[in-house]
This record gives structure tokens, C-alpha cells and sequence, in this order.
């Protein structure tokens, strides 16, 4: 029987209401408007789509949206100046720097450079640590979006062996701290690992977040097993157009898999509800601390 597909959408859609409803009630209440500044530096055309597409939703959720784009040759010292500004300022809550930054750029730097309560990507290494250590703090958007959908879909995850395939900052590390919070048998699957397909058939949950498209084929997946697809790839399709594959053969999975979300409209609108949720959460924390 082929698997449930996670409607990735229709979650977003109900997160983005919550939190709509939720910034109409704290700007009646407080007076104040969180805002989000997001900060693109460079032309990379994916990144731009992602920057307008979030500046939309911003304000349709009744946030403000501030904008910064600043051209590829930008000097990390400009781009660090930048951040200073919005740190200071009070009608940003919340600061995104759009990744990838340029070559000449120490990524590192610049996230650890933005107010740890004014990081809505949740990439400050103090918030990196505060999720590690479980106290509380701003998460990574992406697996806080596909942590979301797993417990509205599956409920209690504990003794769950959940699989994350990929161990990066901003998908694996993180998602793997939120199943280990939540009380799963938590494996980090990379490139390096021996015998990936044998590791991911284990998997009572597969997150794959490795960037390669159509990796994870069907005998990959344990049979009834709930597949989570964070992969955002271009591939070339029909007619010479590009079509968006993920990280799982989709075709394969879905005949295998208990639950898996498809790409595009999985994983990825949760990701921008989900970095909303963070900012109206950062401008309830700032108010709270009269700053
Ligand atoms: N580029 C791709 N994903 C992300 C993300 O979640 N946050 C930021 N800042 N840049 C990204």
C-alpha cells in the first residue's frame, strides 16, 4: 500500500493562522510590531526567490519585514557593521543572514555576530548550545518545521530509532538534538558512515538532509516507516526546464514508507512558518526583557 503523504502546505498553512492570530493579539496588547530583517548578500537566484518569499509572509502575518541586499564584493567588516545596526535596533526582533555568504565571508563570524535573542535561524553557537544543553532558546527553523509535523503525525516519538542522514549545522545536528529531546534512539548518518542503506532500514523515522538528489532509494526504507525529505534539489526534466526533486527517490519510498512528505510541499513551507513562529517568539522574549 503506498504511504500517507505528509501535506507539508496544509501544516504550514495552520502555523502561519496560529501565528497570525497570535501577532494580532500581542500588537493589540503591547502596542509593539515584530519585525524580521532579512539580510541577502550577493545575486544567488534560490536565495532571492527564499528572501522574497519570506518577506511576503512576514507581512501577511502582520509582522514587519525589513529588507537588506547588499552586493557578492561586500566586506565582512560592512556586512558586520550591518548586523550591529540591527542588533541595536528596536524594531527588529528577529535577524536572518540568508545563506550561503560569499567565499570571502567567515559565515561563522557573522551568525555568531547576530544578538543571540534576536536569532531566528537559531544558528548563534549559544543557541546551538542552549538546544544541545536543553535549556530553552530560538531552534533552527527547518528541523523545528519537520519536528512539528512528526509529532502531529505520530504523537509520542519516544523509543522511536529515528535516522538523520547529514550532519550539518543547520538540518542534521540540530534535528538530531530535537529526536533526542523528544526520547528517540538517535543515530547521525553521513558520507562517511558504513552501509547507509542497512543503517537508514532501521529507521522507525528517516530525516534525509544530504543534498543529493534521489539518493535514498526504496530498499532504503524500513517498511511502514515515516520518511521525512528535506532535500531541495534542481534537476534537469522535461522540455529543458528544471524540476525539484529531494534527497529520497520519491517514486520508490512512497511504495514502501508508512508516512513521507513529497518535495516541493513538504518540509519546505514549514520552514517559513516556522521561522515566524521564532520571530514573534523573539519579540515576546525582547519585550519581556524591556529591550
Ligand atoms: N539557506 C538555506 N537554508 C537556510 C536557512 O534556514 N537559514 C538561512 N539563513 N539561510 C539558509
Amino acid at each position: 500500500m503506498a504511504a500517507k503523504i505528509i501535506d507539508g502546505r496544509a501544516f504550514a498553512a495552520g502555523i502561519l493562522a496560529t501565528v497570525t492570530a497570535e501577532v494580532a493579539g500581542f500588537r493589540a496588547a503591547s502596542g509593539i510590531i515584530p519585525g524580521l530583517a532579512v539580510v541577502l548578500v550577493g545575486e544567488d537566484p534560490a536565495s532571492q526567490v527564499y528572501v522574497r518569499n519570506k518577506a511576503r509572509t512576514t507581512v501577511e502575518a502582520g509582522m514587519a519585514s525589513f529588507e537588506h541586499r547588499l552586493p557578492a564584493e561586500t566586506t565582512e567588516s560592512t556586512l558586520l557593521a550591518l548586523v550591529a545596526q540591527l542588533n541595536a535596533d528596536p524594531a527588529v526582533h528577529g535577524i536572518l543572514v540568508q545563506l550561503p555568504l560569499p567565499k570571502h565571508i567567515d559565515t561563522n563570524r557573522v551568525l555568531d555576530a547576530v544578538a543571540p535573542d534576536k536569532d531566528v535561524d537559531g544558528f548563534h553557537v549559544i543557541n546551538a548550545g542552549r538546544l544541545s544543553t536543553g535549556l530553552p532558546g530560538l531552534v533552527p527553523c527547518t528541523p523545528l518545521g519537520c519536528l512539528l509535523m512528526l509529532k502531529a503525525e505520530l504523537g509520542d516519538l519516544s523509543g522511536l530509532r529515528a535516522v538523520v542522514l547529514g550532519r550539518s549545522n543547520i538540518v542534521g545536528k540540530p534535528m538530531a538534538a530535537l529526536l533526542l529531546r523528544e526520547s528517540c534512539t538517535v543515530t547521525i548518518a553521513h558520507s562517511r558512515t558504513r552501509d547507509l542503506p542497512e543503517e537508514c532500514r532501521r529507521a522507525d523515522i528517516l530525516v534525509a538532509a544530504v543534498g543529493q538528489p534521489e539518493m535514498v532509494r526504496g530498499d532504503w526504507i524500513k517498511p511502514g516507516g515515516t520518511v521525512i525529505d528535506v532535500g531541495i534539489n534542481r534537476v534537469p526534466g522535461e522540455a529543458g526546464k528544471m524540476r525539484l526533486v529531494g534527497d529520497v527517490a520519491f517514486a520508490e519510498a512512497v511504495e514502501v514508507a508508512g508516512r513521507i512528505t513529497p518535495v516541493p510541499g513538504g518540509v519546505g513551507p514549514m520552514t517559513i512558518a516556522c521561522l515566524l513562529r521564532n520571530t514573534l517568539t523573539a519579540a515576546k522574549l525582547q519585550s519581556q526583557n524591556g529591550g
